[in-house]
């Protein structure tokens, strides 16, 4: 059986190598763990099998400047199944507890830079449809997404969205 929990700190070291195995490289691991150790208000949960991390996903602030104030949200990822693990459902599983905990915790709006086939499935749309955009030049359109959870708030809020400065290693 598979169960998804929040992170504990035993979880290091098998987070950072299925995040660099699922990559096929180590940035990612390297964004996660800047991150970890510098950024308050993350949100991150591992699926486990038989006592072993198969997947992980994380959760980070994000912000865009509204007409009187900075707006704060959330930018899902990185998140990573094991590849031998892969497209068995567990990247569902994660991304649906992820929001799940987003929603309970009052979260304003959740964005996603990925496929856009994989993320409309959870109710992400592209972002331009609030005229919001990534800070990231040569981003497809399609593929930074956002879920809108409280309409009101985000009513008028558009402009660039800012993940934290850890991701820049990976973006730049
Ligand atoms: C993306 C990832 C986390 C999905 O996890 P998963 O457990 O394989 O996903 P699920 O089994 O829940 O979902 C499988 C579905 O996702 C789709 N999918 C998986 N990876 C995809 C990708 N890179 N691009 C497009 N679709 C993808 C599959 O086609 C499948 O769709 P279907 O249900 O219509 O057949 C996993 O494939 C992974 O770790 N990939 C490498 C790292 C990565 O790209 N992370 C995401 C960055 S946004």
């Amino acid at each position: 059986m598979i169960t998804i929990r929040e992170e504990q700190p035993g979880d290091r070291a098998a987070i950072r190598n299925l995040t660099t195995l699922a990559f096929g490289g180590a940035c990612e691991a390297q964004i996660i763990d800047a991150l970890r150790s510098a950024c308050p208000g993350l949100v991150s949960l591992v699926a486990v099998e038989n006592g072993e991390i198969i997947g992980h996903i994380l959760a980070s602030p994000v912000t865009v400047e509204g007409k009187k104030s900075t707006i704060s949200g959330m930018g899902l990822g990185p998140m990573a199944v094991l590849p031998e693990r892969q497209r068995h459902g567990i990247g569902t599983g994660l991304v649906r507890h992820g929001l799940a905990r987003l929603r309970e915790e009052g979260c304003l709006f959740v964005v996603v830079l990925g496929h856009p086939d994989y993320y409309p499935r959870f109710g992400f749309v592209p972002a331009s449809l609030y005229g919001l955009t990534s800070q990231w030049e040569g981003v497809p359109d399609e593929a930074f997404m956002v879920m809108i959870i409280d309409d009101a708030c985000m009513n008028g809020v558009h402009g660039i969205v800012r993940y934290r400065d850890e991701f820049d290693v990976a973006m730049e």
